[in-house]
């Protein structure tokens, strides 16, 4: 029999994933205008928990509402949008995957009203040009992360996941290639990590369960980040214990408007999260393309991620973990009402 790691125990903290299998955060767009979840998330999330994910996080979700990449992203700005997303938790939950929430700010990448961001420059000629934040927005931006985290506690998530990357409000202080500001809040050492510092403070203060930070480790320009840079950041955002995460989400790209490759292959981020987690020791999760299990099966045994994500896979084929499940041999988990429908692995 062979043995698939893909599918052994996982635990953060005191949250254990039952295998290695992670839908990562995938905008749906499909929320009303008020950012409150439909019958659409509920079947879409669990479709996924059912086909056997171990932890899905769901799409990038929004701390205020002029932080929304478009009018139908989903909100946890207020009380209003949690009984939908409690909907959300305890649907996943019954399928026995855990659930995590994206919290979000799109900053000059957001389209509904006026936007922010750390610098007073536009994404590209199709964005709106920002205004620059003052001291007083971060402070109220930094706030609303913790009020989103608040609510995701009180919701029953099992996990935040904070959005650090990708371009978005977060990003665009991490990065030089967005943040030329010259007080505390611009880049040290070529880097600006202060805004991420405090929003990960606001966050843990309201929030007692594991949480995660996904960044871009790669920005695809000469003068960007590249995953070395974020060893230091990453090594001083660990050592104190107010800021210390439990998992690193290693994505890339997305800074600038060209930044991101076009001939990218099946595990093309696997090498940065393997540098980071080589650098840092915090565990990782790690994906982009990826669907082969043989291929994930020897990423996962050579110990360059700890967890595996599979976005558009999942998209296209829910029953992705049951059918791998199969290929593996592994009997457990299969749901017993789909029993004549086995076996899920053909290639007809
Ligand atoms: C439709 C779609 C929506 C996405 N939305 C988000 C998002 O909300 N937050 C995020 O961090 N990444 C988002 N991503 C990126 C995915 O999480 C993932 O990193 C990317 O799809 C690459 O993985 P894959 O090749 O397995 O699909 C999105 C990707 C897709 C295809």
């Amino acid at each position: 029999m062979k043995i698939a790691m893909i599918f052994t125990e996982y635990k953060i903290k005191d949250l254990s994933l039952k295998n290695r299998i992670v839908m990562p955060p995938m905008c749906m767009y499909s929320a009303d205008r008020k950012g409150i979840v439909q019958p659409f998330h509920l079947v879409h999330y669990g479709t996924r928990a059912q086909g056997g994910v171990g932890l899905i996080i769901i799409e990038a979700t929004a701390i205020e509402a002029r932080g929304r990449i478009t009018g139908n992203d989903l909100g946890i700005w207020n009380d209003d949008q949690i009984p939908g997303l409690k909907s959300l938790v305890d649907i996943v939950h019954g399928f026995g995957a855990k659930i995590a929430i994206q919290l979000a700010h799109a900053g000059r990448k957001a389209t509904v009203g006026q936007c922010i961001s750390s610098w007073n420059s536009q994404f590209s000629d199709e964005y709106p040009i920002p205004i620059k934040m003052d001291e007083s927005d971060i402070k109220q931006v930094v706030g609303v992360f913790g009020e989103g985290a608040r609510r995701a506690q009180q919701i029953g998530f099992d996990m935040v996941e904070i959005h650090g990357a990708h371009g978005y409000l977060i990003n665009q202080f991490i990065s030089p290639l967005v943040n030329l500001r010259e007080d505390s809040y611009g880049c040290k050492n070529g880097i600006g990590a202060k805004f991420l510092q405090e929003i990960i403070k606001s966050v843990k203060n309201n929030f007692k369960r594991p949480i995660g930070l996904r960044i871009s480790a790669e920005e695809y320009s000469n003068e960007g980040l590249h995953p070395q840079n974020f060893i230091p950041l990453l090594s001083e955002v660990q050592q104190d214990r107010s800021t210390a995460v439990d998992l690193i989400n290693v994505s890339s790209g997305g800074v600038i408007k060209k930044g991101f490759p076009s001939n990218v292959q099946p595990g093309y981020q696997i090498g940065f999260a393997n540098e980071i987690k080589n650098g840092t020791k915090i565990p990782i999760l790690a994906g982009g393309m990826l669907r082969d299990s043989d291929m994930i099966e020897g990423i996962l045994k050579d110990k360059k991620a700890d967890l595996i994500w599979l976005g558009r896979e999942l998209l296209r084929n829910p029953y992705w973990p049951l059918k791998t499940s199969e290929y593996f041999k592994i009997e457990k988990g299969k749901p017993q009402q789909y029993e004549r429908a086995e076996p899920y692995f053909r290639n007809s």
